[in-house]
C-alpha cells in the first residue's frame, strides 16, 4: 500500500467505542490447564487476564456490540454509514464477509460492506482505506471495526500461544470534518517471505478442512515467538520514525503513542529506542493480544480516560502476520 495522499477531504474519527466479554481468564486459570505460570506469562508479556467470548457468540456479534457504542459516541444512526469495514483473522465463516454480518445487526442497510485483511494490522489499514475512501469522496461516512475471536482459533494445549489472546471488539467512526489535520499521512508496508512466522496453516485452499489436517492440529494459529518479537519490535520502530517523517512532526509533538497491544515487552521496547516511554499507550494486562481488536480498543480507552483531547496527536502503530505494519498520526478533533 502506497504513503496516502494528502487528502482532498480532511476526515476525522468522530466516535470511538469498544465491547469486552465478561468472561474474564485469568493467568492462574491457564495454569490449570497447561504447564504455565502467572509469573511465566506476566514477566514475559506483561498480560494477567484476557477476556473470552460465549460459545454462541460469534465475531460479528462482538463487533456489532463495539458498534453501537462507537455509533451513539458519534451521534449518528447506523442508517448514516455508507461504508462498514470489518478487520479481522477470525471471521464468522469464508463468506460472507463479516462485515455484511453487522451491517444486518445494526442496520447499516446503506452501507457498503467488506472485510480486511492485515492479521494485527488489519484495524490501521481499514482506518487508511476508509479515510481514503471519504478523502476522494467515493463515501461519506465509515465504519472501521477490529473484531477477533481468537479463542476459536488457537490451540489451548499450546501453551506457547494460547497464553497471549484474547476476544473483543473496538469501532470507529469516521467523516470529513473542517479540522484541519485529523487522520494524516500513514505509512504501511508488508513482507510475505516471512508468513511462515506467523500464521494459521490449515482450513484454507492451500491445506483444506480434511480429517489429517485436524489431526495435525492444523486448524490453529501457529508461531515463532522469538522470531516475531524480533520483527515487530524493529518494524515498529522503524514505522513509527517514517510516519513521523511523513508528516514533517517530531516525537515531541506526539501525546501518546498507541501501538498494537502484541505484549507488554514489545511495547517498552518500542518506547525505549524512540525515548518516549512516558507516552506509550498499554492495556495488555487487562486483555491480552486481541488482534485486530487491540488498536481500536485502545483509541477508545486513551479518549475516554482523558489521555488524548481536542487537538491531542496521537501516533498509532501496528504489526501482524504477513508481515504486515504501519503507522498512522491522527489528530484528535472532538
Ligand atoms: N509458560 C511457561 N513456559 C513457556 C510458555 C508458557 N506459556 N510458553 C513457552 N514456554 C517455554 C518454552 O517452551 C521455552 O522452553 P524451553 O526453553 O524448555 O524450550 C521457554 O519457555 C522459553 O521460550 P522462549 O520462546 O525463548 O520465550 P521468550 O522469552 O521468547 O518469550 C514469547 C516467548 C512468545 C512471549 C515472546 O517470544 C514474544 O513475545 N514473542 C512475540 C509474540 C507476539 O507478540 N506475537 C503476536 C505479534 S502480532
Amino acid at each position: 500500500m502506497s504513503k496516502s495522499p494528502n487528502s482532498l477531504r480532511i476526515v476525522s474519527i468522530i466516535g470511538t467505542g469498544a465491547y469486552l466479554p465478561e468472561n474474564t481468564v485469568t493467568n492462574r486459570d491457564l495454569e490449570k490447564i497447561v504447564d504455565t505460570s502467572d509469573e511465566w506469562i506476566y514477566s514475559r508479556t506483561g498480560m494477567r487476564e484476557r477476556r473470552i467470548a460465549r460459545d454462541d457468540q460469534a465475531t460479528s456479534d462482538l463487533a456489532a456490540e463495539a458498534a453501537q457504542v462507537a455509533l451513539a459516541d458519534a451521534g449518528i444512526g447506523s442508517e448514516e454509514i455508507d461504508l462498514l469495514i470489518v478487520a479481522t483473522l477470525s471471521p464468522d465463516m469464508f463468506f460472507p464477509s463479516t462485515a455484511c454480518f453487522v451491517q444486518e445487526k445494526i442496520g447499516a442497510k446503506n452501507a457498503c460492506c467488506y472485510d480486511l485483511g492485515a492479521a494485527c494490522s488489519g484495524s490501521l489499514y481499514a482506518l487508511e482505506t476508509a479515510k481514503n475512501q471519504i478523502a476522494c469522496g467515493s463515501v461519506n461516512t465509515a465504519l472501521v471495526i477490529g473484531a477477533e475471536k481468537m479463542s476459536t482459533f488457537i490451540d489451548w494445549k499450546d501453551r506457547n500461544t494460547c497464553v497471549l489472546f484474547g476476544d473483543g471488539a473496538g469501532a470507529m467512526v469516521l467523516r470529513a470534518t473542517g479540522a484541519e489535520r485529523g487522520v494524516m499521512n500513514g505509512v504501511f508496508g508488508s513482507d510475505g517471505s516471512l508468513a511462515r512466522l506467523l500464521w494459521t496453516p490449515g482450513g484454507g485452499s492451500r491445506n483444506p478442512m480434511t480429517h489429517d489436517m485436524l489431526d495435525r492440529n492444523e486448524q490453529y494459529l501457529k508461531m515463532e515467538g522469538r522470531d516475531v518479537y524480533k520483527h515487530a519490535v524493529t518494524q515498529m520502530t522503524q514505522s513509527v520514525r517514517d510516519a513521523l517523517a511523513a508528516n514533517h512532526l517530531s516525537a515531541d509533538d506526539i501525546k501518546c503513542f498507541i501501538p498494537h497491544q502484541a505484549n507488554a515487552r514489545i511495547v517498552n521496547a518500542i518506547g525505549s529506542r524512540l525515548h518516549v516511554e512516558d507516552r506509550m499507550f498499554l492495556n495488555v494486562e487487562k486483555y491480552a493480544n486481541t488482534s485486530a481488536a487491540a488498536l481500536p480498543i485502545a483509541i477508545d480507552e486513551a479518549v475516554r480516560s482523558g489521555r488524548i483531547v481536542k487537538g491531542d496527536l496521537m501516533l498509532l502503530v501496528a504489526f501482524g502476520g504477513g508481515f504486515t505494519w504501519g503507522a498512522d498520526i491522527v489528530e484528535w478533533t472532538k
